[in-house]
């Protein structure tokens, strides 16, 4: 899988699964949240979708989650990652991946040369339900509408679904993960077509780290992808 003699390869690889072969101890200011600028319109369309969520009235987890958490990133980017719904760290910090899961994303994507400022970051769902419980179907299709509109705003050419909520709400709700990972899809998104792979949600790898050896196969997809399109 790995060519024995490319030593880079070999220490991002190892970074990625936690082997303690090199430490990085510096800090990750997500304090600091980036200012990109992007055009009038798509800046518009962005704070009118999240304004129709945060009007949305029939929902629930709105009753106990302290934050909207829309997203966070590039929105110029031409490279989406969708995971299922926000936790406790991200209701807090109102911004998507930020606990643990979020901080083996970012070593996700730092193995393939992405990090926060190259990459857009949103989910399903807009707020936390309640005791990080998955979203029911019906939240879920609450939430779909929405997502859907911020994937036709932001426009990727390269969509990544992380996990088997994203996947299902997005491609197809009779769709098994180990069936559907590590393959490339067009998918239209209202008038916009775009090319999505479907990966295993960094929660999931962080209880199956056997697992990280075939997210590795998906991660590399993703990066030659990026190079082919010239991203
Ligand atoms: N898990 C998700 O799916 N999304 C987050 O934002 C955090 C954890």
């Amino acid at each position: 899988m790995l060519k024995k003699n490319n030593p880079i390869k070999l220490i991002k690889y190892y970074n990625f699964i936690n082997y303690n072969l090199i430490y990085n101890n510096t800090a990750i200011n997500r304090y600091k949240q980036e200012i990109f600028e992007v055009s009038k319109d798509k800046a518009k369309n962005l704070e009118s979708l999240k304004n129709s969520i945060k009007n949305l009235k029939s929902c629930d987890l709105k009753k106990n989650a302290r934050n909207i958490v829309f997203s966070d990133g590039n929105p110029k980017s031409k490279i989406m990652f969708i995971g299922e719904a926000p936790g406790a760290n991200e209701d807090q910090e109102g911004l998507p991946f930020v606990g643990r899961a979020g901080q083996l994303l970012d070593k996700m994507l730092s193995a393939i040369n992405l990090d926060r400022k190259k990459v857009y970051i949103s989910n399903i769902i807009n707020y936390r339900p309640p005791d990080n419980r998955r979203p029911t179907d019906e939240e879920i299709k609450r939430y779909l509408p929405f997502i859907t509109k911020h994937i036709e705003i932001i426009r990727p050419k390269i969509l990544v679904l992380l996990g088997s909520t994203a996947m299902n709400a997005l491609i197809g709700s009779e769709i098994v993960i180990s069936k559907m990972r590590g393959k490339w899809i067009e998918k239209k998104f209202g008038n916009f077509k775009t090319s999505v792979i479907v990966t295993f949600h960094p929660a999931f790898l962080m209880r199956q780290p056997a697992q990280k050896k075939l997210s590795w196969i998906d991660l590399k997809m993703i990066r030659d992808k990026k190079n082919n399109l010239k991203i």
